[in-house]
């Protein structure tokens, strides 16, 4: 009877699946079976945090299908029920525009710019544990997806001897920030200003933030702002100590634009897609052949500097790809994500689009 008991009480009154019928699988999807109320749905999962916590961490994510989310605060309302400990300090590389205090628009990059697999904010000390997205404005079928993958994964089925390459070398992450005035338009991959991501023009401001995080400071010519910072290859999740490939490598390494491209077209062989590819590929030898390591926008090597070989980072796309879910928005949906374990990306799009983030 206690066992019954228990069962009733942390079953979800709602419609539980996945959607390829892996009963692990990624992600974990909840339907209203009747009403979709959002105030009962946060009520339950408010009620329901050890059932909510479990199958986050199982599955990587829970996608909340068909619910009344109409609007960003409706969206924070659903993450809050999930947890409540919101932050709204961003140090990463897109342009987001705030939609309420802690809910922002994904990414402000330009529709056409894929978006490669991370962990969100992997390279901070702490990086959040839980990321959320809800889909305000679906895109037109076919692109301007939100794909995940379970980094557990990734680590599981890497060739062990490319792996041990990335332990053995460590990460060293370069990024180079425009300063107020703006910067090369030229830049493929270009980043915010630095006084956009730090919401400062105040340098000693900036430079307490960098090292209160371990990254390292240099300001360069025409008020530039070049961060150098180390990060880990993989983390242990915190709740289950399964090893995670953990990194930014996919998304800061200069050869994730043609390396991406190069996968779209396979999987939406358009003439498009193939012009960038083309494009990106020459983009990226001209940006190679130009400057070095450390002047590029966006770039990673091994900790003393030695370049990264491109055939490794082929071979983490290849895996991370293989592991893909692609799953096209509808309006309302809202994805947890557990960021310990699951990356997230973004492929190209066309027309409007409205998707927002949140994170814990
Ligand atoms: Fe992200």
């Amino acid at each position: 009877m206690e066992a019954e008991a228990v069962r009733l009480e942390t079953e979800p009154p709602y419609d539980v699946s996945t959607l390829d019928g892996d009963p692990s699988g990624l992600p974990l999807v909840v339907r209203p079976a009747g009403e979709p109320s959002l105030n009962r749905l946060c009520g339950w999962l408010e009620a329901n945090a050890a059932w909510v916590q479990a199958h986050i961490a199982r599955h990587g994510a829970i996608l909340f299908r068909g619910f009344a989310v109409d609007s960003a605060e409706d969206f924070e309302r659903l993450a809050r029920a999930i947890d409540d400990d919101l932050k709204n300090e961003y140090l990463g590389t897109s342009p987001r525009d705030a939609l309420t205090k802690y809910v922002f628009s994904a990414s402000e990059l330009p529709p056409v710019y894929p978006i490669p697999q991370h962990c969100e904010m992997s390279f901070v000390k702490d990086p959040p544990r839980r990321l959320f997205f809800s889909c305000l404005l679906e895109p037109q079928p076919g692109g301007g997806e939100t794909p995940l993958v379970d980094y557990r994964k990734v680590w599981r089925d890497m060739d062990p001897v490319v792996r041990q390459r990335f332990v053995d070398g460590g990460i060293r992450i370069v990024r180079n920030y425009a300063g107020p005035a703006g910067g090369s338009k030229l830049d493929l991959w270009k980043l915010k200003r630095w006084d956009e991501m730090f919401l400062t023009t105040d340098k000693d401001a900036v430079e307490a933030k960098c090292r209160a995080q371990g990254f390292e400071p240099i300001w360069t010519e025409n008020d530039g702002l070049r961060i150098v910072s180390t990060q880990p290859v993989f983390r242990d999740h915190p709740l289950t100590g399964e090893r995670v490939w953990h990194n930014h490598t996919a998304t800061f390494h200069l050869s994730a634009a043609p390396g991406e491209y190069q996968r779209i077209h396979a999987l939406r062989p358009t003439l498009k897609n193939f012009a960038l590819l083309q494009f990106a590929r020459a983009m990226v030898a001209l940006q190679r052949a130009t400057r070095g390591s450390d002047e590029q926008s966006m770039h990673c090597t091994y900790v003393d500097g030695t370049e990264i070989p491109d055939a490794d980072m082929e071979h983490v796309r290849d895996v991370t790809w293989r592991h893909l879910v692609v799953n096209p928005w509808r309006l309302g949906d809202v994805v947890a994500i557990d960021n310990h374990s699951v990356a997230h990306g973004r492929l190209p799009y066309v027309g409007p689009r409205r998707i927002a983030v949140c994170w814990a």
